[in-house]
């Protein structure tokens, strides 16, 4: 089982043009894999759309906010509340190491995106989600993937 993970993941993650971006149907694929559809009511589109809106499935990505805090990896997660940067002062709810959120096999990402989602407010949570996905259809998000 933990082989046949290791083995889809490192498939999965063909990375383009060494800018780290996920195709999508493989981070479907992967999110699929650590059971993340319909986790908290959540289902694949959402989480691809989310995503798509945070980093353009950049799993590299990282982005200074105006604050001072940073934003981390393929679903933008936050220095201030999240992960420790030993930057700035930081809550490190999930605790872990922020350059963690950046590894492409995604799993600590995904792990601290189940921590966000499960808090109250779920996905909106993240804002951009918020405005760009929530309450409106994006089950095309998936349109193509096949997880089998
Ligand atoms: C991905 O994110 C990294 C870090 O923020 C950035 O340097 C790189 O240009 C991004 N890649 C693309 C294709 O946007």
């Amino acid at each position: 089982m933990a082989r046949a993970l290791l083995i889809s993941l490192a498939s999965c993650l063909l990375v383009v043009n060494q800018a780290f971006i996920v195709r999508r149907c493989d981070l479907a694929k992967v999110l699929h894999e650590e059971q993340l559809d319909g986790f908290e009511g959540y289902s694949l589109s959402d989480w691809l759309c989310l995503a798509f809106v945070e980093s353009n499935f950049n799993i590299s990505k990282v982005n200074e906010n105006a604050d001072g805090s940073f934003d981390y990896g393929i679903f933008q997660i936050n220095s201030h509340y999240w992960c420790n940067d030993y930057q700035s002062h930081s809550e490190n709810y999930c605790h872990v190491d922020c350059q963690d959120l950046l590894n492409p096999n995604l799993l600590s990402s995904i792990s601290c995106a189940k921590i966000i989602v499960s808090a109250s407010g779920g996905m909106r949570n993240w804002v951009r989600w918020k405005l760009h996905c929530a309450d409106r259809p994006h089950t095309y998000w998936m349109t193509g993937c096949h997880l089998g």
